[in-house]
């Protein structure tokens, strides 16, 4: 379904090219100059040495149109994981809601934001970047980040990994669009062992609670063990202690 690449050298964020576009189109670009992350953070994207890419997708249009959105970032994320395993043989482990992590470090992550302000969304772009090659990363992420090269130890072919990651999203958007959730929770879960009784700080609207996690529930929210209750982490951010 992604026949449409527009092939871009530098951009601010391929998440803001493709938010014009249609269902099915992808951006990539060699560099991107205002690469974002969640929750307001600066994606580092030097030139050749990483994948930054966006496709657009149409959840709107599913049979249950509210879980497939609800689910769209951790499908994305199991695709992605799959896509690593196969184009580069490396294990990669998920932690919720978006990274992906491999020995231990980032190697990636995805940022779905709304392709329409306001009013039923119609379309998202889901934007994912992953390093691939060894760069010199800024200070405050350098011993936090890792590549697919580092972890692999030898040269990875980037378009590989690209064409692999954009046939498995598609599949597990179909997954989504036809309501096959259960799928996608169980390979998510297989890949995120930490989602269940690791030790975290819930960064919450009203300040920083500990506690420990309980798995993901049916609509892809955390559920975090605070003393004797559980609490539905859907935002604010979590820290992994
Ligand atoms: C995160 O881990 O916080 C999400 C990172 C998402 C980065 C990708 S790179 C391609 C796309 N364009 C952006 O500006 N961000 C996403």
């Amino acid at each position: 379904m992604f026949d449409r690449i527009t092939r871009l050298d530098t951009v601010a964020s391929t998440n803001d090219v493709a938010a014009a576009l249609p269902e099915g189109a992808v951006v990539l670009a060699e560099r991107q100059t205002a690469g974002r992350g969640r929750r307001g953070r600066t994606w580092f994207s030097p030139p050749g040495s990483g994948l930054y890419v966006s496709v657009v997708l149409a959840p709107a249009r599913a049979t249950e149109p509210r879980r497939a959105t609800l689910l769209l970032t951790l499908a994305a994320g199991v695709a992605i994981a799959d896509a690593i395993d196969e184009a580069a043989t490396l294990r990669v482990d998920l932690k919720w809601p978006n990274d992906l992590y491999a020995g231990g470090k980032k190697l990636g992550g995805i940022l779905a934001e709304a392709a329409t302000a306001g009013g039923p969304v119609e379309r998202v772009v889901l934007g994912f970047g992953v390093n691939v090659a060894r760069a010199a990363y800024p200070p405050d992420v350098a011993d936090r980040a890792t590549s697919l090269e580092t972890e692999t130890g030898g040269a990875v072919d980037r378009e590989r990994v690209l064409q692999a990651s954009l046939a498995a999203i598609a599949r597990r958007y179909d997954d989504l669009l036809t309501g096959r959730f259960d799928v996608i929770l169980d390979a998510w879960r297989a890949r995120a062992p930490n989602a269940i009784g690791a030790r975290v700080t819930w960064m919450s609207g009203t300040g920083p609670v500990d506690g420990v996690t309980d798995g993901i529930d049916a609509d892809g929210a955390l559920r975090l063990r605070i003393g004797d209750r559980v609490e539905r982490v859907v935002a604010g951010e979590i820290v992994w202690t």
